[in-house]
């Protein structure tokens, strides 16, 4: 798998010159939910690169290894759970632009309780839009889950035929927050997602790898805990306990990034 990545040049005038983004690393168990705009600049100029870097790898690598189901595909619709400000579905919409010929439209509903970060991944869209030869319609659901009452009505509303749903290090402010009190965070929102995707939809879930002071526990164990005994399928992961990606832009050479994650099947 091609773990480095550049970050493409107009990808990175938008996010450093256009919005004004910082690189700026943060500390393990933060919660981006809370950031206000100045914070979540940091996070466009730090993370967004990250999450693009890593989710351009994975869904390079599926796509061409596991092109059958996907090639004769037109179109593609795809739900984020804490998109934040998107890096991962650019990364997406990279990879599907250089392995699937035959996509012209990619459907996208993208939620994030942080309303600063929707507004950057907005700006992002509109560049990406006028950059990639596919149509995207993109929706962003301002949404905040509190709790599990509310991730069971977001259950009740939202479509159930997606191709693709992914999370990226989102699930971990949920295990730091308390979201579902003392329960097991990946296990909810995998179950509560995974009969939302098409049979043979793909749902991968991407966290940090840190051992999290309010779980107690390491975020790789937890998602392992969570995604056992439930009845998709992993059919990629990271080996070993977790994964570097490297990804260069015009204010890092080769930054880092360590990442746990899991690709399941729909069957
Ligand atoms: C660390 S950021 C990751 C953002 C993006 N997925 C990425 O990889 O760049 C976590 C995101 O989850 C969102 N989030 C955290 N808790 C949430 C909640 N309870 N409801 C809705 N969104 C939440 C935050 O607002 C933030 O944008």
């Amino acid at each position: 798998m091609v773990t480095e990545v550049r970050l493409p040049k107009w990808l990175d005038e938008c996010i450093f010159i256009k919005l004004k983004a910082k690189y700026c690393c943060s500390n393990s168990d933060m919660t981006v939910i809370d950031w206000d705009k100045k914070d979540v600049l940091n996070y466009l100029g730090t993370y967004f690169p990250r999450s693009y870097a890593e989710s351009y790898c994975i869904f390079r690598e599926f796509f061409i290894y596991h092109s059958r189901n996907w090639a004769d595909k037109e179109t593609i619709s795809l739900f984020d759970f804490g998109c934040g400000t998107g890096g991962e579905i650019v990364g997406m919409l990279m990879a599907v632009s250089e392995t699937l010929p035959n996509i012209n439209t990619v459907d996208i509903v993208a939620l994030d309780g942080n309303q600063d970060a929707l507004r950057l991944f907005e700006r992002v869209m509109e560049v990406v839009s006028s950059k990639l030869d596919i149509t995207i319609k993109c929706q962003v659901a301002p949404i905040r889950i509190d709790d599990l009452y509310d991730l069971s009505i977001l259950k009740s509303v939202i479509s159930d035929c997606y191709d693709i749903i992914i999370s990226f290090k989102a699930i971990c402010e949920f295990v730091t927050k308390e979201r579902f009190e003392e329960e097991n965070a990946y296990k909810h929102i995998a179950q509560s997602f995974l009969p939302k995707l098409e049979a043979g939809g793909i749902m991968l879930l991407v966290d940090v790898t840190t051992y999290n002071n309010v779980s107690q526990e390491w975020l790789p164990v937890m998602m392992d805990k969570g995604l056992s005994g439930f009845q998709g399928k992993i059919v990629m992961r990271n080996k070993g306990f977790n994964q570097m990606f490297y990804i260069t832009h015009s204010c890092k050479k080769l930054d880092k990034s360590k990442v746990a994650w899991r690709l399941i099947l729909k069957q």
